[in-house]
């Protein structure tokens, strides 16, 4: 059966999927017939397992983004491993948390260069070969602190307002040229990177009495977004950031 959604033979990188919304949006990629590379720091064989079980193609590739002199080198690989690429998901990303007026430098640029410096790389290196082929779907993970401050975060709300607005400036230039680049935002969701705060009984009430689905998300809530920017139901789609957020930014 056609579908808007469909992403059979279409070959798809997932940064950071090894676990968390990574490995929620690489299930929900492979669901829908992608193949799927997903890079993390180590290599995730029973990630590839669970995506093998949709009968699609998957490989697990161990690379740092951080080394970001080395990214032609993972596009290369990348190549040999899958095929060319189809759809980049720029998910892999991290958090450092301290008040501001000692926020440590090395953290700043550590955040920074993981976050925007680093996905701003792989949008680059990967959407090269998709501007040769006049064909690619580039999703970046932008966040709430794209659009807000967020309390003891500076540096990831910097990177993810970053993450934003390149996006958009990329969009501008590559839209015409079939190359689709959006952003999805997550909200408050259930990961290892919000362990912290859920940890915390007090910012924890404090932020599910602001969230009008009343429940923190989830990985699956992701997929339905990606899913949709990543196949050819989003052609017209460009630059755009679509919150995944139980309804928070409007409040
Ligand atoms: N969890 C949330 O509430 C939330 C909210 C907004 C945005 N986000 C964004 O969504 C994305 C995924 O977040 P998550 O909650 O699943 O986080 P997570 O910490 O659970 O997982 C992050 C993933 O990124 C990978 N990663 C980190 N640094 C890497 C590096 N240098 N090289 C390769 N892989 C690396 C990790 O191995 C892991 O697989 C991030 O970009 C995050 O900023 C998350």
């Amino acid at each position: 059966m056609h579908s808007l959604f469909d992403l059979t033979n279409k070959n798809a990188v997932v940064t950071g999927g090894s676990r968390g919304l990574g490995k929620e949006i690489a299930l929900g990629l492979a669901q829908v017939g992608a193949n799927i590379a997903i890079i993390s720091r180590q290599e995730s064989p029973e990630v590839v397992e669970e995506l093998e079980k949709f009968g699609v193609k998957a490989v697990s590739i161990a690379f740092d983004i951080g080394e970001i002199s080395e990214h032609k080198q993972l596009l290369k690989m990348v190549e040999e491993k899958l095929g060319h690429v189809d759809i980049l998901v720029n998910n892999a990303g991290v958090q450092k948390r301290h008040p501001a007026v000692e926020f440590p430098q090395q953290d700043w640029d550590y955040v920074m260069n993981i976050n925007a410096n680093a996905v701003f790389s792989l949008c680059q290196v990967f959407g090269q070969q998709m501007l040769q082929r006049g064909y690619g779907k580039i999703i970046n993970l932008a966040s709430l602190l794209s659009f807000q401050g967020g309390l003891t975060v500076p540096a990831y709300a910097a990177s993810k307002g970053a993450v934003m607005q390149f996006t958009k400036s990329l969009a501008n230039e590559w839209a015409a040229k079939g190359v689709n680049v959006n952003c999805v935002a997550p909200g408050y969701m259930a990961t290892d990177m919000n362990e912290a705060l859920m940890n915390d009984d007090v910012r924890s009430k404090q932020i599910l009495e602001r969230i009008p689905a009343g429940r923190w998300g989830t990985g699956q809530d992701m997929q339905g977004a990606v899913i949709f920017l990543a196949s050819q139901a989003s052609d017209y789609v460009h630059g755009f950031t679509i919150a995944i957020d139980g309804g928070w930014l409007g409040r």
